[in-house]
Parts: C-alpha cells; structure tokens; sequence
C-alpha cells in the first residue's frame, strides 16, 4: 500500500461505523456512490413511516400534500442556498431540464451552447428544443485539464449574436470537476444569452450550490450526495419569466404561479420530497457538512491513489488525473489503453465488472480515454478500495490484454 494516509473508518455520534448507517449489500463494494446515491437507513426509515401514514388514512393525507412539500421546500432550499419562494421539486435533474425546456420559445436559426462534457440525456433535451424550432446545438470544446479561465474564454468565443441560451454543468459527469458556471453566466447576461446551471451533482459537494452558480435557472439532484431518496430534486430560479415554467403534471395547483403550482403533482407518492429533509438533517447532525465535503475529500484522494498505485506498472503515463478544480469526492484514474474508449464500453465495463467481481463502480469515457471515476461518500473505507485493487485491476487489466494481471495485490 502506498504512503497516502487513508482515513480511518468514520463514526457516527452513537459510535456506530458510518458505513453501518447506510443498508448497502454488505457482499458487494459501493464506489460508486454519484451515479445513483445511497439512502441511509434511518432516512429509509422516516420514508418507510410517511408512507404509512398516507396508507392508514389516504383522505388525510393526500388533500393535505401541497402544504406538506411546501415545508419539505422550505426546509430544503436553504441547503442549496435558494429561498422556498425560488425553488420546486422535481423528481430529478432530467426533469428539472425538461421543465425549463418546455417554457422556451426559440426562432429558426437561434443556437444553444453545450459543452462536449455535458451530460448527453441534458444534452439531447437541448437537441430536441433546438429540433422543435429550426434552432440547433453547437457544443464548447473543453479539453480534460482546460483552466477555469480558458473555460470562461471559451465561452465568449463560442458565443454569437444567434445563441439564445446555454446549458453547462456545475460539476461536469464524465470528468467529475467544477466549471466556472457564475463567470460563464454572467458573461452571458452580458450578451443577451440565458443560462440553465446543470447541478445535478452540486447540492452537498458544495455549500449554497444553487446561489453560487448564477444563471437563470439552476437545477440540483437530493438523491446524490445529501442521500435523498430516489426521486428528489430542486429547481431554482428568480427569473422574471418564471411563470412560463410548468410542472410535468398539470394538476389542480395549474392556476397558481411559480412556486405554488409544483407543490400538486395528482396523487404521486411525494414522500422522496418529504423526506428530503430528514436526509440533509442526518449528516449535519451525524457528521455535519462543511466536516463531511472534508472527509469525502480526503478519502477519495487516498482511495484514488491507492487504485492509481495498483495501474501505475501497467501504464505510461501517470493513471492518476488530477483535475483543475476538483470536487470533494469524485477522482479519475485513467483507465490502460483502449479500455472505456465510448461511453458504452465504460458502462459495460461497469456491469461486467460487477457481475464477475461484486464492486460497483462507475467508468467514464472522454475523448476516446477510459476513466474509473472513483466516487466516495462517507460510508466508504480503506477495505472498499482495496477490494477493487486486489478483484477489479486484475480482471481491468485481462481485458485491456495486459499478461501479468494477476500479480496486483495490496500489501
Ligand atoms: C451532470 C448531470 N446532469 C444530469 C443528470 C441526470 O440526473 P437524473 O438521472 O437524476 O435525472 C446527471 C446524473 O448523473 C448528471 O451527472
């Protein structure tokens, strides 16, 4: 094992082992915990009794729903910096886009700014807008270790007086660091161009996501880092406009205005709103969250090292990536030749790879290079990695036809 001080195993107030407040398969590793989240037991818990509640008295409950996400709103969008007044729940980010999607009129020949690490299912909701209107789609080209300022300049270069709006990430998903979305936004507003913020992965990473991003319209998930249940997300915005945004659902709040109209989706199981706020309270009470993003940091450096270890007789350029503006949990290592060249090898590797080893991970492709992007929460511990070390570079490295395979062992 190599010099990195690999955290010991955090606990919680009780004494209990983090990992041990999360219901994750204890025969299977989790390293991947960005792609989908993970619910801790007693966040389960709290949903598990909400529904209950809804199943012992449905007339009580359901008539009742609006006030009921209106305080999980007010409870929550202080987390991401926002007012409840500027921010709705969504089921996730997809949806979040699709809804500022659907409020935009463009004209024949406008243009949307991407970038080429955007997020491709947010990306092609900007294709279809674009196809519904004669406009189209021209994506930014942001190399892997482009700075901060380079991105911004970027930007202003792409711009022209055809482009109408721009959708970027906060922190990118194929190579997991931050843009600099206020500066890029700002510039916009400059020039006329509205900004939509893609921070799906932002609310825990990054204190007050929403109101340091700038933008137009913001959108963040609850069900990745704060460990929201599945289907919990907020969209925020202040835009003068904003009663152009609607629900996917039309129900019986369609006559009231943004925010209040969000709040009624018919009757939907809301309980990933409600319990939004029982998820955000867990880690401030257990660990609390300006501790959290440090620990998450100081893990996945250690963890990243340890895999980059693992690769570095098998490579020749240096497996560890270390990116402009990291975030605090996500690192990439680069994967040996030709593995994870598109994005569909690097989500088959996935699979496979859990199938044949029992280790979650998530792979990432950009610009025809394979990453393993190593995505570590507070559950995850020194045995975790190793676990991929010792069961995961072997079988990596039989694919990409490197011989001594077996040798990788952690010492
Ligand atoms: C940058 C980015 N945008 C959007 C999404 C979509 O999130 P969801 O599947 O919750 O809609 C993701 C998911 O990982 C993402 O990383």
């Amino acid at each position: 094992m190599p010099d990195t001080l690999f955290p010991a195993p955090l606990t919680l107030t009780s004494g209990l082992r983090a990992r041990d407040a999360w219901p994750l398969d204890p025969d299977v590793i989790h390293l991947n915990h960005g792609s989908f989240g993970a619910v801790p037991s007693a966040v389960v818990a709290h949903q598990d009794a909400l529904r209950r509640r809804a199943d012992l008295s449905p007339v009580e409950w359901f008539p009742r729903i609006a006030e009921r996400v209106r305080e999980a709103r007010e409870h929550t969008a202080p987390f991401v910096g926002a007012r409840a007044d500027d921010a709705v729940f969504v089921p996730n980010a997809s949806a979040a886009a699709t809804v500022v999607y659907n409020s935009l009129r463009l004209e024949h020949g406008d243009e949307i700014l991407v970038t080429d690490q955007g997020y491709g299912a947010i990306t092609m909701g900007a294709q279809r807008l674009a196809r519904r209107f004669g406009a189209s789609v021209r994506a930014v080209e942001l190399p892997l270790l482009v700075s901060d300022d380079e991105v911004v300049e970027r930007f202003a270069d792409a711009l022209t007086p055809r482009t109408r709006l721009i959708v970027v990430d906060q922190i990118t998903s194929p190579t997991a660091r931050l843009l600099p979305t206020r500066r890029i936004a700002d510039l916009a507003a400059e020039r006329g161009v509205r900004t939509l913020v893609d921070g799906a992965h932002a609310p825990g990473l990054i204190a007050d996501a929403a109101a340091v991003a700038g933008g137009d319209w913001w959108f963040g998930n609850l069900h990745k880092w704060p460990c929201a249940p599945r289907g919990s997300a907020l969209l925020v915005t202040n835009a003068a406009d904003r009663d152009e945004l609607w629900p996917l659902i039309d129900s019986w709040a369609a006559n009231e205005t943004y925010p209040d109209r969000f709040d009624t989706q018919g009757t939907i199981d809301a309980t990933t709103y409600l319990a939004t706020p029982a998820a955000i309270d867990f880690i401030e009470t257990e660990f609390g969250w300006a501790a959290a993003r440090i620990a998450m940091a100081q893990i996945a450096d250690a963890g990243a090292e340890l895999i980059a270890e693992g690769f570095r007789p098998y490579s020749d350029v240096d497996p560890l990536t270390p990116l402009p503006s990291p975030v605090p949990s996500m690192r990439l290592v680069r994967l040996p030749l030709g593995l994870g060249a598109t994005r569909e090898e690097a989500d088959r590797l996935r699979m496979d790879l859990l199938d044949e080893t029992g280790v979650e991970t998530a792979f990432t492709s950009f610009r025809g290079i394979g990453y393993f992007r190593l995505s570590a929460h507070l559950y995850t511990e020194q045995s975790d990695v190793e676990a991929f070390v010792e069961r995961c570079i072997p079988t990596i490295l039989r694919r990409a036809g490197i011989p001594s395979a077996d040798a990788v062992v952690v010492s």
